[in-house]
């Protein structure tokens, strides 16, 4: 009797919370807070976690293992200053000492001759500093950059490119040959596939098709993600377990990949949804050149559940600042399966001038 009871008084007040309350709130951005902050724990992790990012971010830059991110942002804005038309006698002075800090301390901690992005931050402050005119701030920085890299060079001559990575002229020449038509053709190929045969996907073709997806825009070239593939099939069973959207197909996943976006790319709020936009680009270059390779895929919706969020959690290892994003199904499809129309909506319901 008290357990029905009970059961009733829950019932009322979650509908009261759920359905009443927000008919109030939603009116104002106080009141929404506060429904957020006190009734509704919706968001408590996405607030957690883009808060976590900031404050690991900051603390990075100013600590001396020093701030990955920060420093691709900054060349990134380097380039750009490189590249402007007219170019301005002396640009970056307000972001050149944060920049030379955190080069500093990752040219201590990282490869040099094994990733190309240390080799893309040498070149940029390079030709900065040799574009930067005479100004007594920056010289100060560019003294300080040729005692940090003093032999550099000769180890760069073992790079794999001897290509300076630096703003240039695109070359007519090196364009693909793709046309529209081959292009269109291969995006009305991709359609998600749920049936796949068993046969296995070599990591090869996966690397390959992440290097595409590793190709695409990202909001000061920051990539805030990182592609975990699971193809263990005890493991893959385990994972596909976790999104909702797998069921009736899930079973016969070979390979089971979960985008993870990092919060840490971020020194402000105000580019807490660039994860998503940017693992979203990334994912779509992933799952077309999939295709030129003859595999398939199917994006897999990773809903933010609370009981959800803590399995994944722990079982991709993720810091408070990461967040699971989506998830990808690939294989080899099976040809007796088939696959949804998904008929598309046309041009004039998608697109607008003006
Ligand atoms: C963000 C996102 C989440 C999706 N989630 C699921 C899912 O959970 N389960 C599923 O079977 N398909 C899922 N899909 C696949 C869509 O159903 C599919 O893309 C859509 O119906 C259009 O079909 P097409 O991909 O063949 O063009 C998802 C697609 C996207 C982009």
């Amino acid at each position: 009797m008290l357990h029905k009871l009970t059961a009733k008084v829950k019932g009322a007040s979650y509908s009261f919370v759920r359905n009443k309350l927000p008919k109030y709130c939603h009116r104002s951005r106080l009141l929404s807070s506060i429904y957020y902050g006190v009734f509704d724990k919706s968001f408590a992790r996405e607030h957690q976690a883009v808060l976590a990012g900031r404050i690991k971010h900051v603390e990075e830059a100013s600590q001396e293992k020093g701030n990955y991110f920060l420093m691709v942002r900054n060349t990134h804005r380097l380039e750009k200053g490189l590249l402007m038309r007219p170019r301005r006698a002396v640009f970056a002075k307000e972001y050149i000492g944060e920049t030379m800090d955190n080069f500093e301390s990752i040219w201590n901690h990282k490869e040099i001759s094994g990733n190309p992005q240390m080799k893309w931050f040498y070149d940029v402050l390079s030709s900065y500093f040799e574009s930067a005119g005479t100004d007594p701030d920056i010289e100060k920085y560019q003294e300080r950059f040729k005692k940090k890299v003093n032999g550099f060079d000769t180890a760069m001559a073992r790079a794999d490119t001897p290509v300076k990575a630096v703003p240039y002229h695109r070359l007519q020449e090196q364009s693909s040959h793709i046309t529209f038509e081959e292009f269109y053709k291969l995006t009305r190929q991709r359609r998600s596939v749920r049936w796949f045969d068993a046969r296995p996907v070599p990591r090869e073709l996966i690397d390959k098709a992440v290097l595409a997806a590793n190709q695409s825009p990202s909001a000061c070239n920051r990539q805030p993600y990182e592609f975990r593939i699971f193809d263990d099939p005890a493991l893959v069973q385990e994972v596909t377990k976790y999104p909702m959207g797998t069921s009736g197909y899930g079973h016969n996943i070979p390979v089971m990949i979960v985008l993870v976006g990092n919060l840490d790319a971020y020194f402000d709020e105000r580019d807490r949804h660039v994860i998503y936009i940017d693992a979203s680009l990334a994912a779509m270059s992933f799952m077309l050149a999939l295709e030129t390779m003859g595999l398939s895929s199917c994006s897999i919706n990773w809903p933010d559940v609370e009981e959800k969020e803590v399995k994944m959690e722990k079982f991709l290892k993720l810091k408070t600042q990461q967040r699971a994003l989506m998830c990808m199904a690939v294989g080899y499809s099976d040809p007796e399966g088939m696959v949804a129309f998904s008929e598309k909506r046309p041009l004039d319901q998608i697109r607008q001038y003006n």
